[in-house]
């Protein structure tokens, strides 16, 4: 058993007590109310999930296992010569909820790389799709066709007992995690890059490969890593994780579950804000030729996108009441290393003038940016003009929390979900019994 698998189980033997006792001894405790507005509005603060690998707090932003965002990016063990740490340190952080030793992350670096190498027939399959298919349906799709590896199922069909499913869930997570980056790199250079595809190179990182596999030099090796941190995880509420979760509470296996977060994260309102971010910003350069706006003029665009009926992308949240910390990693880093940039300049005009905007409008309950708002303008400079793939990048990362949760909800054995539906006349039967 690897240290990293080791370690997993013991804090699984440690957590299984705690929710047995909750559910028998506390499991009728209230822990929220239902509105009429909650059932027809997407279930919106509703409390009924459960994870411990991420919390979003609405002014703070998320934390990772207690840890905020910079307190990650400080803590976490870098990578040789690099600013951002491993990304396979914060996997194990999201799964143990300990932050690594360099020991102890080398060793995951080196189990997610005996375990990177993607089937020809993966290959095969994306080759056969249309060009044009979008890369979030080509991801998706890679990852469906991968299902029959899945050892959860063998294990399954063999019997074996629920206190066990959670191992066979973790080889899975493993195995699929550590060819994401190549199949996504693989996409991009196949579609965009003229079909050059450059393959992996084991003795880097996953970050470091990532990097190299999409044939852009440094730093983009720590773009990645800090992308990929950033979108790991955002509690369990949000489509994709949701999706992920929902999938695997039928015990429905990784690669089913993965797939489908994909499919949720591809939607406008969710993952596609960030290629939605770039679009607009093109939109405003085309009629500006180019030159930055003043103020004003921003003031005006952002006017006509709302007076049109549209959103402005990167701005608003499900529950976020402040700036998103994962925009201000994003901005520092670009203060860092973008300052000059044309589009980054785009970006920070958009900070000042869509806040005060949005409140006076009043509809949107957080006029702050989110993270959509930052991350295009970061693959841009590095040459990922395409901002069709974002997501693909959103994608992988997000598969690592997903896959931590899976993870867990297997080990704490959550069961299959199942919330109940009501009829709209039976909703205005009891609005009118209320009256
Ligand atoms: C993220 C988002 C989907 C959250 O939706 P939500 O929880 O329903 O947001 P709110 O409760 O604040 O929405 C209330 C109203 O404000 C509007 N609103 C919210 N954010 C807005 C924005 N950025 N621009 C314009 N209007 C916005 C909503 O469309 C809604 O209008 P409606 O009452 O006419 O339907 C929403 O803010 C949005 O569409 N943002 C732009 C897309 C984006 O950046 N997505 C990435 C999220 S990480």
């Amino acid at each position: 058993m690897s240290k990293l698998k080791e370690k997993l189980y013991k804090k699984i033997e440690e957590w299984r007590p705690r929710t047995t006792k909750l559910l028998k001894e506390y499991g009728d405790v209230k822990i929220s109310d239902v509105t009429i507005s909650q059932a027809i509005g997407g279930a919106r603060s509703i409390k009924c999930l459960v994870t411990d690998i991420s919390y979003l707090d609405p002014l703070e932003g998320i934390r990772f296992r207690g840890y905020t965002i910079p307190e990650v990016l400080e803590k976490l063990p870098k990578v040789p010569g690099c600013e951002m740490p491993y990304v396979e340190g914060h996997v194990y952080l999201l799964l143990t909820g300990d932050i690594p030793t360099k020991k102890e992350v080398e060793e995951v670096a080196e189990e997610f790389n005996k375990r990177q190498h993607v089937p020809q027939y993966v290959f095969d399959i994306l080759r056969a799709m249309p060009r044009d298919t979008h890369p979030m349906t080509m991801f998706s799709t890679a990852i469906l066709a991968m299902q029959r590896e899945s050892l959860f199922v063998q294990q399954y069909n063999a019997g074996i007992s629920k206190m066990d499913y959670w191992d066979s869930t973790y080889e899975d997570a493993l195995n699929l995690l550590a060819k994401l980056p190549e199949i996504a790199a693989y996409i991009f250079r196949m579609k965009y890059r003229s079909d050059t595809i450059i393959p992996p190179d084991n003795k880097l990182d996953m970050g470091g490969n990532f990097a190299h596999m999409m044939g852009i030099d440094k730093p983009y090796d720590d773009v990645s890593r800090l992308y990929f941190i950033l979108h790991s995880d955002h509690e369990s509420g949000n489509v994709s994780a949701h999706t992920g979760h929902l999938i695997a509470s039928a015990l429905s296996d990784m690669y089913y579950s993965i797939s489908g977060m994909i499919n949720g994260l591809a939607g406008p309102l969710h993952g596609l804000a960030n290629q939605e971010v770039l679009r607009w910003i093109q939109g405003v350069m085309d009629k500006m030729g180019g030159k930055i706006p003043t103020e004003e003029e921003m003031q005006k665009f952002v006017w006509d996108t709302l007076d049109s009926g549209q959103v402005v992308p990167g701005f608003g949240h499900a529950v976020l009441r402040k700036t998103d910390p994962r925009y201000m990693a994003q901005r520092e880093f670009c203060l860092k290393h973008l300052p000059e940039d044309l589009i980054f300049k785009y970006v920070d005009i958009l900070f000042k003038v869509v806040p005060p905007i949005l409140e006076k409008q009043g509809k949107a309950k957080n006029p702050w940016p989110n993270v959509d708002a930052q991350s295009g303008v970061i693959q841009w400079y590095y040459g990922v003009k395409e901002y069709d793939f974002y997501t693909v990048l959103f994608g992988v990362g997000r598969a690592f929390g997903v896959a931590a949760n899976i993870i867990w909800d297997r080990a704490l054995g959550y069961p299959i979900e199942r919330p109940k539906s009501v009829t709209t006349a039976m909703l205005e039967q009891m609005a009118v019994a209320k009256k």
